[in-house]
């Protein structure tokens, strides 16, 4: 029997970013995760309260992560979903976003879903089409549900985000998932600190109140969440990286290094994950210090709150 959820509303019509959200909205948006995660255990974990809805999902960049769980949580709330097959469009004969938005706006969408590479293109996508939109990571600017689901793993595992520590550390000139998380850690009062080797520290960093190490070892000292970043390759054209083996010599993270965090402190990554460059192998998969897994698993939950509460 599919129990009856009741939908909160929230401040804003899209979803751009962690920065535009209340702390309300994002209690109300992780307290929905928590009823859709029991109820993705189930057998039947269909909620259709979007049927008859139709969701696009737009996505310029590849994606395994993101795309198909918000592809499985408009499923599981019912709605009619089409992933937009980029290579396939007629962006590859030179039609401009601004004509792919407005073409897919007149065919009466409900929602789209956006990734892109250009900072500001989920607020381009929405002056154009007539329904709410999500940005599904844009950029280095913003990956907000990437946020939330971070958020709801460590509040899953350590009850609150208040007076943690949690250590991002690695690409955070590059990352779209260090500044979301910024902002949301920093408005439920967590302890953030970036930590990244010298040649990724972000140009914007005086936007970020933050304590800043450039050293793995020191940056991780205490802390209750290690949050590894994926070196961001396809953004980075106008620097010589190190080895891949001096790299994770210097900053990569290791059993040996995690001991300098608090002993029951857990690991965090959003993926994919290049193995042995930003994580020892064996320590990725580890249960019982890494919830790379919990994420992936949580990211199906977030989204439908995020899809169920973002309809209209
Ligand atoms: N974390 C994340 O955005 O992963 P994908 O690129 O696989 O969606």
């Amino acid at each position: 029997m599919v129990e009856k959820v009741n939908i909160p509303e929230i401040s804003q019509k899209h979803l751009h970013g962690i920065k535009d959200l209340t702390i309300e909205d994002i209690n109300k948006i992780l307290d929905l995760s928590s009823f859709f995660k029991l109820s993705n255990k189930e057998k039947d974990k269909n909620h259709p309260i979007l049927k008859g809805r139709t969701i696009i999902n737009l996505f310029f960049e590849p994606s395994t992560r993101t795309l198909i769980s918000f592809e499985i949580a408009a499923k599981r709330l019912g709605a009619d979903v089409i992933n937009m097959n980029i290579e396939g469009s007629s962006l590859r004969k030179g039609e401009s976003l601004h004509d792919t938005a407005q073409t897919l706006g007149a065919m009466n969408p409900d929602l789209v879903v956006i990734r892109h590479g250009v900072d500001d293109a989920s607020k381009k996508i929405a002056e154009i089409v007539n329904c709410p939109v999500i940005n599904a990571g844009e950029g280095i600017n913003e990956h907000p549900t990437q946020a939330l689901l971070d958020a709801y793993t460590i509040i899953d595992n350590k009850r609150s985000l208040e007076n943690i520590t949690v250590s991002i550390c690695g690409d955070l000139e590059h990352s779209r998932v260090a500044r979301s998380n910024y902002y949301l850690l920093k408005k439920m009062k967590s302890n953030v600190r970036f930590v990244y080797p010298e040649f990724f520290k972000p140009k914007d960093l005086d936007k970020y109140e933050v304590e800043t190490f450039t050293s793995l070892e020191e940056g991780i000292a205490d802390a209750d969440i290690v949050m590894m970043l994926r070196i961001q390759n396809e953004r980075i054209s106008d620097m010589k990286l190190p080895s891949k083996e001096l790299y994770f010599e210097q900053f990569g993270l290791t059993y040996e290094k995690l001991k300098l965090a608090k002993p029951e402190a857990l690991v965090l990554h959003p993926g994919p994950i290049n193995r042995n460059v930003e994580i020892e192998d064996r320590l990725a998969d580890d249960i019982d210090k890494s919830v790379i897994n919990e994420q992936v698993e949580n990211g199906v939950a977030v989204r439908m709150a995020c899809l169920s509460m973002m309809v209209k």
